[in-house]
């Protein structure tokens, strides 16, 4: 079986591939991913893929534009090569925030990218915690969307006093998200009502819920500037709550994002490594990764058998 299938890595998170590779005993296929001098991305595969289920690993993160014309040209280069099936492995998928018009004259972003990504010859998607799940309807193409859910609450059950838990979702946004895991281990669920003056400012304004004494666990999907996370952390502190972790699936963390959270109140922020961690994340004190290569390799390996991934949703 796993002779047919081939693991083709980008540039965006080249560790997470190779444990990809690791859990599945597969190496990565030789393949060249380069620039030319004037930033062309230039795509060779240096094997042979005719007839093979061929998945990419490549996360659209920062450089988002970079990282995706990448994904796309290696496409087109599987596709050329007779590749049978083509997999888009992309544990972060960037532009997932524009998935609606916010106001007159604005694009759909999320569905320009699906569309230039099933354009380009892919035939699934596979990717983790999608910042809203219709975005799988974005893809006229199978698209399976993995939960970081069970990675997350085995995870606090290791390592926290869950009997005093309590999951907070730090916008109304992201409530289904909190509640799921509210229910995995078993705590209840409390809410920081959000009011965004400007985009890029968050502000809290209350929280739904009595968190005081409670150790606070804030969930989201992605962490950018910090700010929603920081000022979420501040408001539960400031309304009684004992202490504050956070887990969050995608580390986006642009600009000082990182020192923002080393110096905030926050106790630790636990991210996956969908998005690469930077050095700054690896050094910081409160920061902690956990890995969703056995979850991504062993939903690879069901999809080269054919076999159900859904259990990997418990
Ligand atoms: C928003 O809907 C997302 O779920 C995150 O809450 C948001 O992207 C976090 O952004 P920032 O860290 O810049 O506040």
């Amino acid at each position: 079986m796993k002779a047919d299938i081939k693991l083709v890595a980008g540039n965006s998170n080249r560790a997470l591939a190779e444990a990809i590779g690791a859990y599945l005993s597969l190496p990565l296929a030789k393949a060249q991913v380069r620039r030319f001098a004037d930033m062309e991305i230039f795509v060779e595969i240096q094997e042979n893929v005719r007839g093979q289920d061929v998945f990419i690993i490549q996360s659209t993160s920062f450089p988002t534009n970079d990282h995706l014309m990448e994904l796309l040209i290696i496409t087109d280069a599987l596709r050329r090569a007779s590749a049978k099936r083509i997999t888009a492995v992309i544990p972060y998928f960037g532009y997932a925030r524009q998935d609606r018009k916010a106001g007159p004259r604005t694009p759909i972003s999320a569905k320009l990218v699906a569309n230039l990504i099933t354009q380009s010859g892919v035939d699934r998607i596979l990717t983790v915690d999608l910042h809203a799940g219709q975005i799988q309807g974005f893809f006229d193409i199978p698209t399976d969307n993995l939960f970081a859910a069970p990675l997350m609450a085995r995870d606090i059950k290791e390592n926290l006093d869950t009997s005093n838990a309590m999951i907070v979702s730090p916008d109304v946004g992201g409530v289904v998200r909190a509640r799921a895991l509210a229910k995995r281990i078993d705590a209840p669920l409390a809410i920081v009502d959000k009011r965004r003056e400007r985009a890029g400012e968050s502000e809290v304004m209350n929280i739904i819920g009595d968190v005081s004494g409670r150790s606070c666990i804030l969930v989201d999907d992605i962490v950018d500037s910090g700010g929603t996370l920081c000022n979420a952390a501040d408001a539960l502190l400031a309304n009684g709550a004992k202490e504050v972790f956070a887990y969050i699936t995608h580390g986006v963390l642009s600009g000082g994002a990182v020192a923002r959270i080393a110096s905030s109140k926050l106790k630790e922020l636990v991210l996956t490594d969908s998005i690469q961690p930077t050095e700054a994340v690896k050094v910081a004190k409160n920061i902690r990764v956990i890995s969703v290569a056995t979850l991504m390799g062993e939903a690879i390996g069901r999809t080269a058998t054919e076999s159900s991934v859904s259990s990997l949703f418990d």
